[in-house]
């Protein structure tokens, strides 16, 4: 008989409490733990303890009570460098976390300090400033690019690192529309394709129903609920609890089934849901003919 193998949690954090020095209790026993290979959301709105909770899992900050766990091992026995190998954080801010003058530069600090040679640094600033559709940026002074441009060269420095975990503090901010749905696909892509654990910190709810697949509601630096984006996006009490709101799309679906009693199943959260539900029902001889369509 074959053994059975438990891989260990890629995060875990039991029991969190963490007060701020001046007396803001911003985490109260928080449980939140994310397994290898999962995409994972922290969904809260402003205040509720995502950066701190985030703070404490890469060890920022030292929690009064409770544990946090990377890949199986106790945060307190990995030594900075451990973590930095296996963990990337991309802060809000891409300011806080360029260092080069020049955009290769920058992206090179991680692989050199890691003490790769020269031929391998280039290899993966190359691969990562790739992955970020950032590759005609190489030669380019940091303090002259963008906010969006910065954001996508800080991303490829964390990659260049090669995390098996990514945790990213409110990716999507600052970004436009094109620049947020870049983002959420380069992590979708990262996940999917290379299996590397993504957390992110966010408030805005319309992209997690197509990319995660679990979401931990905070509030007040509790964890309100867990669970997959139909079981939290059901809970209209929870949401409003949480000051957040549901997705455009299932808030317009919502208020045609309970205002006007369209028959909808369920309660679709992207708009290749919506567009099944509604299909469904309009008698067939006046819907032209049926194309499949992205789930977006
Ligand atoms: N350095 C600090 N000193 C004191 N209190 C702090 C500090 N940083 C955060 N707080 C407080 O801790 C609580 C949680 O803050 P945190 O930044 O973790 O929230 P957040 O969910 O990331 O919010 P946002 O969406 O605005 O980024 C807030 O009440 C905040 O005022
Ligand atoms: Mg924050």
């Amino acid at each position: 008989m074959v053994a059975h193998v438990k891989t260990p949690l890629a995060v875990e954090a039991a029991g969190v409490t963490y007060t701020y020095q001046e007396g803001t209790r911003a985490l109260e026993d928080v449980d939140f733990a994310v397994q290898s290979g999962e995409f994972v959301a922290m969904l809260a709105s402003n205040g509720s303890g995502k950066t701190t909770l985030i703070k404490v899992l890469i060890g920022l900050l030292k929690p009064e009570k409770g544990t946090v766990k990377i890949n199986g091992a106790d945060l307190k026995r990995l030594s900075r460098n451990e973590l930095c190998r296996q963990v990337g954080l991309v802060l809000q801010n891409p300011v806080d976390q360029l260092f080069g003058a020049t955009v290769e530069e920058d992206v090179a600090y991680g692989p050199r300090n890691l003490g790769l040679d020269e031929s391998e640094v280039q290899r993966r600033v190359t691969e990562a400033l790739e992955l970020v559709a950032a590759g005609d940026l190489r030669g380019r002074a940091i303090h002259h690019l963008s906010f969006g441009e910065q954001k996508r060269v800080s991303m490829a420095g964390i990659l260049a690192m090669q995390p098996s975990i990514l945790i990213l503090d409110e990716p999507t901010a600052g970004l436009d529309p094109a620049g947020e749905a870049m983002m959420m696909r380069l992590l979708n892509y990262l996940n999917r394709r290379f299996r590397i654990t993504v957390i992110l910190a966010t408030h805005s709810v319309d992209l997690l129903p197509l990319f995660a697949d679990r979401i931990y509601v905070l509030r007040r630096g509790r964890v309100l609920k867990e669970g997959p984006a139909d079981a939290i996006f059901c809970d209209h009490e929870m949401i409003d609890e949480a000051c957040l709101r549901l997705p455009y799309i299932a808030d317009l679906l919502h208020k045609m089934k309970q205002y006007d009693g369209v028959p909808i199943n369920g309660l679709p959260l992207t708009i290749g849901e919506a567009r099944m539900r509604l299909l469904e029902l309009i008698p067939e001889n006046l819907i032209g003919k049926h194309h499949e369509g992205p789930d977006s």
